[in-house]
């Protein structure tokens, strides 16, 4: 058999430590070489295809490591399957998602794994990985922890503080969780908000006639975002295990993760493009039914504005360490609306996987984060983070050829009339954007060229993971 050999000539290649005008030579499904454009070594290469990308970013393809295709949630399931999801994720130059398999309460890990495997097997367009959702803890799961991050199947345990009833564990729960991972070397994420005390502000908000989006947001307190962060932490401390927080929305919240970070600890923070671009604003808008609101529900919740300044700041001084999306999305119409009078019935969660590296460059072009800055918190460090490296995340010999041909100067309209992913509404309507991926490969394989999809269901594979490679 031979092997496909292509060089990508002329970019400027950015990786979470260096840029160089350099050329990649892939062959089959990985990196085989870099080299300075026009060096000697680089000009002996031979290849079956040349792919131009003069005046170009060559990067590694995006890891969004939190994303919830088909997800059941509220009575309803998530848009996006693994196929739509995964085709649209390579659109925004993301070639790497990590999924959420949920243990059914009662049921075990084995049996949401296998839930997963047989929602995405097959479909996906990009390779995938999954996160584990543990919603009972109990000895069997213990020792199906173990044995998963013994196989690589799935290094990381999601738990719950909020959602009473559904996912959420009480605190000895968590900390026998934590204590096995501190044991067999599991990450554990948490969803840190206070959901016992949430759901009495929600009923009596909505006793007092308060039902429209809006008070989603205020009945989901920052300080109850807060507290959660400082008792996961101080569980996870007494554990002895690293934590990895979710979604951080709240400035307080995220001090919380700086001051556990600067005491030395494992504490790791993610935080997601709707709170660092969207805001309150958004969610208290009513539009023409005064509805519009819903679009913008997602738990943690957005945030005034101010909050923006405090997670930008954060992910420069790298208290928070990775930039997901918490793709969840549900349609406006017949999803969202199963909350009209009643935000408590609104499912929760926002779209984005196709708009994630788009909006962290536009946080390079408006001057909050460095280019090597966008690629770290976007490629390279959720691989480490979640034992996908050096496969994953960077350009460099041995690592699969995920790179992206990306445009700096592009400049588009975010829309759901032109987006890719299965939901009726864009989070980020008409924000016009600088930068877009115009050539995307997926382990050597090229699945979008200049605005024409050439990939396939099923390129994506299954990744096993190492544990996390990110701990001090
Ligand atoms: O609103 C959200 N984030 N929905 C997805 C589930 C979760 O908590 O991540
Ligand atoms: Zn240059
Ligand atoms: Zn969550
Ligand atoms: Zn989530």
């Amino acid at each position: 058999m031979t092997t496909t050999r292509t060089i990508v000539r002329g970019g400027l290649v950015i990786t979470a430590t260096d840029e160089l005008h350099a050329d990649v030579l892939v062959e089959g499904e990985r990196v085989a070489a870099l080299a300075a454009t026009g060096s000697d070594a680089a000009l002996a290469w031979t290849a079956d295809t040349v792919i131009d990308a003069t005046g170009h970013y060559v990067i590694p393809g995006g890891v969004d490591a939190h994303t919830h295709m088909e997800l059941p949630f509220g009575g309803t399931a998530a848009s996006d399957t693994f196929e739509t999801g995964t085709r649209a994720a390579a659109w925004g130059g993301t070639t790497t998602i990590v999924d959420f398999a949920v243990q059914p309460v009662g049921g075990s890990l084995r049996e949401g794994l296998d839930a997963w495997h047989a929602k995405a097997d097959g479909n996906c367009a990009v390779d995938y990985a999954f996160h584990t959702i543990v919603s009972d803890v109990n000895d069997g799961v213990l020792k199906e922890m173990d044995a998963l991050v013994d196989s690589g199947e799935s290094t990381s345990f999601k738990l719950f503080m909020a959602y009473p009833g559904v996912f959420y564990s009480d605190d000895g729960r968590i900390l026998r969780a934590m204590q096995r991972g501190a044991a067999n070397g599991g990450l554990t994420m948490m969803h840190a908000e206070n959901g016992i005390a949430i759901d009495v502000l929600v009923e009596q908000a909505l006793a007092a006639g308060k039902t429209a989006p809006r008070y989603h947001g205020e009945v989901r307190r920052e300080l109850l975002e807060a507290e959660a962060t400082h008792r996961a932490i101080k569980l996870a401390q007494v554990a002895g295990s690293p934590l990895y927080v979710v979604h951080v929305s709240a400035a307080s919240a995220l001090a919380e993760i700086a001051q556990a970070r600067d005491a030395g600890l494992n504490v790791f923070g993610e935080t997601c493009p709707q709170y660092l671009f969207l805001s309150t604003d958004d969610l208290a808008e009513e539009g023409p039914d005064g509805f519009e609101g819903a679009k913008y529900v997602c738990s943690t919740p957005l945030r005034p504005r101010e909050h923006q300044d405090a997670l930008w700041r954060g992910l420069r001084t790298n208290d928070l360490q990775v930039v997901s999306t918490d793709h969840c999305p549900f349609c406006y119409v017949g999803q969202k609306e199963l909350g009209r009078g009643d935000f408590s019935k609104i499912p929760n969660g926002l779209p984005g996987v196709e708009n994630r590296m788009d909006l962290l460059h536009q946080a390079v072009v408006d001057g909050h984060l460095t280019r090597r800055r966008w690629i770290e918190i976007a490629c390279t460090t959720p691989a480490r983070m979640f034992g996908l490296h050096p496969r994953k995340g960077t350009i460099a010999p041995g690592a699969d050829a995920d790179l992206v041909v990306y445009d700096p100067a592009a400049v588009q309209t975010v829309s759901a009339a032109t987006h890719h992913m299965n939901v009726d509404y864009s989070a980020y309507e008409g924000r016009r954007l600088t930068g877009r991926a115009r050539t995307v490969l997926s382990r050597g394989t090229v699945v979008l060229d200049r605005g024409s999809w050439l990939g396939r269901a099923g390129h994506g594979t299954f990744l096993r993971r190492d544990t996390c490679q990110y701990l001090v």
